[in-house]
């Protein structure tokens, strides 16, 4: 098959509303042979393209279920690796922007982590006792490190089950990138936040002495979400003296504080389903990002539900928000033409062993 990516600047131009109808066309034409996949951060007019929606678990679920030949991923860089690495060899997956990445993800790379585990054998063989657990929002080269290494991936769902299985196995957890999913979940595990200790890849042994990292129990990555660290203790406190009886919810990649807040914590599949569930009248703060928190207030309105953001700024994952109309258009319209473009293809050694840590993954949960 011809492989072309040059023509991407004839969808540039285009208005978004030729962009739906163009996109809806080439769906049409491609039937069963395509599926579109949109994690639930994807922007209003790409999202309503879906043909199935979720969180990162649920995706990468879908992902290794279906049968379509092509996946079109409307989310970020690692989901489609997902796709990519669950999906049977002949399926091809797809991200139509390839500058769709995740900030959060590109906080830990491959030799950081491999430095890491070399510094931890100057206090202890980190092979019998340190399980690397990666939140799947990471590179597929650090889901093969976890696979090599004992480990295995972890969603924002299934974040304790999976902590639970790593401490079955070895006494101690190096959890990247995201800190604070990681400190939050130990948190619920009754793990003191003193044995919660912060590694920080630009220094040397990760900033700590070799007592502290004898007596942690985890090891967390200095690694964050640039969206969700927007919101603020302060914006629940406010919050809460104008709307006394409304409810806080927050995805647990915010900080400790935040989640510490908040009546319930979780990913944003659980988001959706909390407020789904709530009783007509209810009102919600959300610290989640904004296309999410927009559509469900859309959503549930009509049940006398009031959905507010958490955050004065606007906080959008700006990277995912790169899936425009333009470029999903562009995507499926060459495949229309027997053409693939910004294929994700991970290397087939590496996918291998990333495959391990996220069946894993999924055999836990
Ligand atoms: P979920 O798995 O909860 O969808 O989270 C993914 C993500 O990137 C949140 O920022
Ligand atoms: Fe990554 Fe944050 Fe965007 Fe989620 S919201 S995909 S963690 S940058």
């Amino acid at each position: 098959m011809e492989v072309s990516t040059f023509a991407f600047d004839r969808f540039k131009p285009l208005a978004d509303d030729a962009c739906q109808e163009r996109i809806t066309a080439a769906r049409k034409a491609l039937g069963a042979r395509a599926v579109v996949l949109c994690h639930h951060y994807q922007r209003a007019d790409v999202y309503k393209h879906a043909d199935l929606t979720g969180d990162s678990l649920r995706l990468s679920k879908l992902a290794a279920q279906t049968d379509s030949q092509y996946i079109v991923f409307c989310g970020v860089h690692f989901m489609a690796e997902v796709a990519d690495i669950l999906s049977k060899p002949e399926q091809i997956s797809i991200l139509p922007d390839l500058s769709a990445g995740c900030s959060m993800a590109d906080m830990a790379n491959l030799s950081k982590v491999e430095r890491a585990w070399r510094e931890l054998k100057q206090v202890l063989d980190p092979d019998q006792h340190v399980t690397p657990v990666t939140y799947i929002n990471s590179a597929a080269d650090l889901k093969a490190f976890c696979g090599e290494h004992g480990g295995i991936v972890c969603t924002s769902t299934n974040a304790r089950q999976i902590l639970e299985w790593s401490f079955a196995r070895r006494e101690k957890v190096l959890f990247f990138p995201d800190q604070h999913l990681g400190r939050w979940t130990g948190y619920l595990m009754d793990i003191p936040l003193s044995e919660m200790l912060v590694w920080d890849p630009d220094e040397e042994m990760g900033g700590l002495t070799p007592q502290q990292i004898k007596m942690a129990k985890i090891l967390l990555w200095k690694g964050h979400c640039s969206v969700h660290q927007m919101f603020q203790a302060q914006h629940i406190l406010r919050w809460r003296q104008q709307h006394p009886g409304g409810m806080v919810i927050s995805h647990p990649e915010c900080n400790f504080e935040v989640c510490k807040l908040s009546d319930y914590v979780g990913s944003t599949d659980y988001i959706i389903k909390t407020v789904a569930a709530s009783a007509p009248g209810t009102r919600w703060l959300v610290g989640t990002e904004l296309n999410l928190v927009n559509r469900i207030a859309e959503e549930f309105k009509p049940q006398g539900k009031m959905v507010q953001f958490m955050a004065p700024t606007v906080c959008m994952c700006s990277t995912m928000q790169r899936i425009d109309p333009q470029h999903l258009a562009w995507a499926l319209e060459n495949l229309v033409e027997g053409r693939v473009v910004n294929q994700i293809k991970v290397p087939l050694h590496e996918a291998r062993l990333a495959r391990i840590a996220l069946d894993r993954m999924l055999a836990v949960s």
